[in-house]
């Protein structure tokens, strides 16, 4: 059977009590960890191997998620280098009540797929063809240059 590769995943689901912080409202580690699981997801169905996290950035808040709400959150693979993946993800949310989605939260994820001894694994490569995706391309790979940049001013304080 030939491996069907998927490029986006989308997670929904309701906000449960339990993921209440003091304020009545969603965690924002709860929001991370869903952020993680729908970027796995994503990396793992383009890719069709184990995929581990190597970083998480530019992650903005921007609305609360409120408890009983309805959750998506949408992972979108942007840039693929030789084993790692670059995933955009958005979550949005929605009073049940209304169905009307706002964006609550963006970040990038990247992960690196692995083989059975946990080194790096190569992934089959994502060629952009519609304006759009060319400048999500362009977007990660401007990202990545600038995070080099902030990489290089944090090791002078190791
Ligand atoms: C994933 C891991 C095995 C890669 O090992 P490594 O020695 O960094 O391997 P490499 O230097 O060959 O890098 C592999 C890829 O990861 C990318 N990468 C590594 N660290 C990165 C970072 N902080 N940000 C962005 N990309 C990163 C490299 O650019 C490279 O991408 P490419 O192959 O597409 O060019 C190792 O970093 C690791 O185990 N990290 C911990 C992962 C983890 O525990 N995550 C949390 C739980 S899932």
């Amino acid at each position: 059977m030939t491996p069907q590769r998927t490029r986006s995943t989308t997670l929904r689901f309701l906000a449960e009590p339990t993921d209440m912080n003091l304020y009545g409202r969603v965690h924002g580690g709860t929001v991370m960890k869903w952020i993680d699981q729908a970027g796995y997801a994503c990396a793992v169905g383009w890719s069709g191997q184990y995929c581990v996290t190597v970083y998480v950035g530019g992650i903005q808040f921007y609305k609360p998620v409120h408890i009983g709400h309805i959750v998506e959150v949408n992972a979108k693979l942007i840039y693929t280098g030789r084993t790692s993946m670059h995933i955009a993800v958005e979550v949005h949310a929605a009073d049940p009540r209304d169905g009307v989605f706002s964006r609550t939260t963006r970040c990038i994820v990247v992960f690196v797929a692995i083989d059975d001894q946990t080194r790096p694994s190569e992934v089959p490569t994502w060629h952009p063809t519609t304006p759009q995706d060319i400048e999500l391309q362009q977007y990660a790979v401007k990202l990545m240059n600038l995070r080099k940049s902030i990489e290089e001013e944090m090791s002078r304080q190791e």
